[in-house]
């Protein structure tokens, strides 16, 4: 499978973003994270035209929990993106990359009040309340530093998006957000209203990741437009904004048909100004925040085939100088990819293998592959691994973090260097009684 803006070139190489990855490969080492940057940019567009087209008001945030390095916050800025961070690493990265706090909405089922504190001095846009004690935590926080904290609240909508069970968040049994069906939702709402130092802008939700139909998020904007109208009713409150979350599917494999981004606007608007007529509320400004869909196929990993060993009637394993460390998605959700052999990207597959990586676990990457005759010393290429990879990569048996370059044009340029050994034992510390 070849996803766009790639090819295979005469010597039968894989091409991504004009770059041949055998010549990426040999000249950046591996395992090595290829991200084209000309996807990345043409998905942020995508998106933003598309809602550009249907309302008057939106805001596509990036969700930075996909990928996030300081060179993205500079690409999400230049395509006026919003920025979604959930942690201190993500709101510090952005601050650092100098991406504009007021567009940044800080998310997350535990703030400490550290972070509150960080958010709140940076006057960041948004914060998103995800629970009673958290709001008054963050009132508290705000009068603490004298600043006016500006939210949202997360909504637990009670949908179970048809997804993997550990990236699916909005049914009822969740430890993300305000349920509606008990009635949190509408108490914090109003409890809201009432903290000191606290300004409420409207509600939030996010259903789950990897969503390959489009009714999760039409369902999502039905249920909380309702629930919008009926906070309007209960205490005149008018929500200015109303942020879906993110979610949309991308293609990891051949068939996997995920909708469009136009698709998914042209439903996820329809039934959102629909909500909104129904109950003659104002059109509330609808913010995105898709992570995995505006990253996850600009990126290809590299490795390099280490050992071939053929088990006689069971199988053939191949290993890889990576695996878990780089990318736990196999061993966390089963995740299932499609790989080539790079430096022979023009030949038929026809071995079908085990991928393994270098781990001291059964880290099988791709239980049945089919490559082209994989021998030591190939590049193995893994196709649409820009989202949630180097996000969730580990120093698991003290493996160093790849490195990763950006692609445009027939160029290449670093944007993550590959850590070294010496950052391996950084902050290791040796107590002067074992010295
Ligand atoms: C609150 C929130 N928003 C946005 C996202 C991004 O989701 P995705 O990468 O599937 O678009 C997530 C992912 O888990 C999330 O938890």
């Amino acid at each position: 499978m070849l996803l766009p803006n790639q090819s295979v070139n005469s010597d039968g190489h894989l091409i991504v973003g004009g770059c041949d990855t055998v010549g990426l490969a040999r000249e950046y080492d591996t395992p090595l994270y290829v991200l084209d940057e000309q996807i990345v940019r043409q998905n942020c567009r995508q998106y933003r035209q598309a809602f550009a087209q249907r309302l008057p008001e939106f805001e596509i945030a990036y969700a930075s929990k996909a990928l996030m390095t300081k060179a993205i916050c500079k690409i999400m800025q230049q395509e006026e993106m919003g920025l979604d961070v959930a942690s201190q690493g993500e709101l510090y990265t952005a601050l650092e990359a100098g991406f504009a706090p007021a567009k940044i909405k800080l998310h997350g089922n535990f703030k400490k009040p550290a972070l509150l504190r960080m958010a709140l001095e940076h006057d960041i846009g948004r914060i998103v309340a995800d629970s009673i004690p958290e709001l008054e935590l963050i009132s508290e926080v705000a009068t603490e530093v004298g600043k006016r904290a500006h939210i949202l609240i997360r909504i637990t909508p009670g949908i179970k998006a048809d997804t993997h069970e550990r990236i699916r968040t909005g049914q009822e049994d969740t430890k993300f957000g305000l349920g509606l069906a008990g009635g949190a939702a509408m108490t914090a709402a109003k409890l809201a209203l009432d903290l000191p130092d606290v300004a409420l802008h409207g509600f939030n939700c996010h259903i789950g990741s990897q969503l390959l139909h489009t009714d999760g998020f039409v369902r999502a904007a039905t249920v909380v437009m309702d629930f919008i109208a009926q906070v309007g009713m209960e205490t005149g409150y008018v929500a200015e904004q109303f942020d879906i979350g993110g979610g949309l599917g991308i293609r990891y494999q051949e068939d996997d048909m995920p909708p469009t981004i136009d698709r998914l606007a042209e439903e996820v608007c329809a039934a959102f100004t629909a909500a909104a007529d129904h109950h003659n509320v104002p059109l509330p400004e609808l913010i995105l925040e898709p992570g995995r869909s505006i990253v996850g196929e600009a990126g290809v990993t590299l490795y390099t085939i280490g050992v071939v060993k053929e088990i006689p009637g069971i199988r053939t394993y191949v290993s890889v100088d990576g695996g878990l460390s780089d990318n736990p998605r196999p061993l966390l959700y089963d995740a299932e990819y499609e790989v080539l052999i790079a430096n022979r990207a023009n030949q038929q597959p026809d071995c079908i293998v085990r991928v393994a990586g270098a781990h001291c676990e059964t880290d099988t990457l791709f239980p049945e592959s089919n490559l082209a005759d994989p021998q030591p010393g190939d590049i193995l290429a893994v196709q649409s691994t820009g989202a949630y990879t180097y996000a969730m990569a580990s120093n698991y048996n003290r493996f160093t973090k790849p490195a990763m370059v950006l692609v445009s044009d027939g160029n290449a340029e670093l944007i993550v260097t590959r850590e070294g050994l010496e950052d391996l034992v950084r902050h290791d510390v040796i107590p002067q009684r074992l010295a």
